[in-house]
């Protein structure tokens, strides 16, 4: 998809770095010769390796996408102390070998705590370069409510996942709009069934992924890989006027979260930078799924520092 230019637009050459682990070397070396075989016109380079520092050396654009994935019966918490330590050894070679300014897209879960990990590890890198994928939750809500409300996605906007990319995560509907003949609608208003809204919505949100594993006895894909492209463009692109976006970035307060925390909130982009979304109204319902998911966040905080001591 990148090599295709879905992620950074039709113009715009790349080089792809692939990293591996060792016991994956010959599928690496799979992948390589399918990207030679497909004839990619914006590919101008391919660099698979196994070795962290030649993947990270230069790199403008880092997604991650490592970490031991789960099945259906595997516990996030459990995945947890694998994964930190995969973040700190791959936070260390971005640190030395990566670009400046090079933008770190966090992918594989724990996706916040990861993120955070690597913030920690790679001090030298910009902390508001340093995000996570909530982009599909947020996608996944605009689908959901497309299809509750027989409307075309592209009609709606202005969905807030709040928080991690867990269970626990706040899809907020409170400011979406859909377009209409007569103007922009808020979806509350439309949506007969508010019940609905603030009960089976909500989970399904947040076991979709394990709903997804379930049915494909493996992680999303397709949806996942979607959205980090998303994620990226609209970073590097901006976000349309009048509408925002949910990425897991660094807390600076707003909103009444704990500062340092990666918590997904609503985002504008502008030439390459994020800023959080400032004065939206939040009511007592969403107050109180804002600080569970921060809660959830800050105790797989304090379970990371451990396995990594
Ligand atoms: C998803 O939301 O689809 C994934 O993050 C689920 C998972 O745990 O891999």
């Amino acid at each position: 998809m990148i090599a295709r230019g879905i992620m950074l637009g039709p113009d715009q050459p790349v080089i792809l770095h692939l990293l591996d682990i060792e016991q994956a070397a010959e599928s690496l070396h799979g992948i390589r010769m399918e990207l030679t075989d497909a004839a990619l016109p914006l590919l101008k380079g391919v660099v698979a390796t196994t070795d962290v520092v030649e993947a990270c050396k230069d790199v403008n654009i880092a997604v991650m996408l490592g970490g031991s994935p789960r099945k259906e019966i595997t516990l996030r918490k459990h995945m947890l102390s694998t994964n930190v330590s995969i973040y700190k050894a791959q936070a260390l070679a971005l640190e030395e070998h990566a670009a400046a300014d090079c933008k770190v897209l966090v992918v594989a879960n724990p996706a916040n705590t990861n993120a955070l990990i690597l913030k920690q590890f790679a001090p030298s890198i910009p902390k508001k370069n340093i995000t996570c994928l909530t982009r599909l939750d947020h996608n996944r809500a605009l689908g959901q409510i497309a299809d509750r409300l027989k409307i075309h996605i592209s009609d709606i906007k202005n969905v807030i996942i709040w928080g991690n990319h867990s269970t626990t995560q706040y899809p907020d509907v409170n400011h979406v709009t859909f377009t209409t003949r007569n103007g922009e609608r808020p979806v509350r208003e439309h949506v007969a069934d508010d019940h609905w809204l603030k009960t089976e919505f909500i989970t399904t949100m947040q076991q979709r992924g394990v709903a997804i594993i379930k049915a494909r006895k493996a992680s999303s894909a397709f949806s996942a890989a979607t959205a980090a492209c998303d994620h990226i463009r609209d970073w590097v692109f901006g976000t349309p006027k009048g509408t925002w976006v949910s990425m897991g970035v660094y807390s600076n307060g707003s909103y009444g979260i704990p500062p340092g925390l990666i918590y997904s909130f609503p985002v504008k982009c502008e030439k390459g930078k994020w800023s959080i979304v400032q004065g939206l109204k939040i009511d007592e319902f969403s107050r109180a799924m804002m600080d569970a998911t921060a809660k959830e966040l800050i105790e797989e905080e304090s379970l990371a520092k451990s396995c990594l001591e």
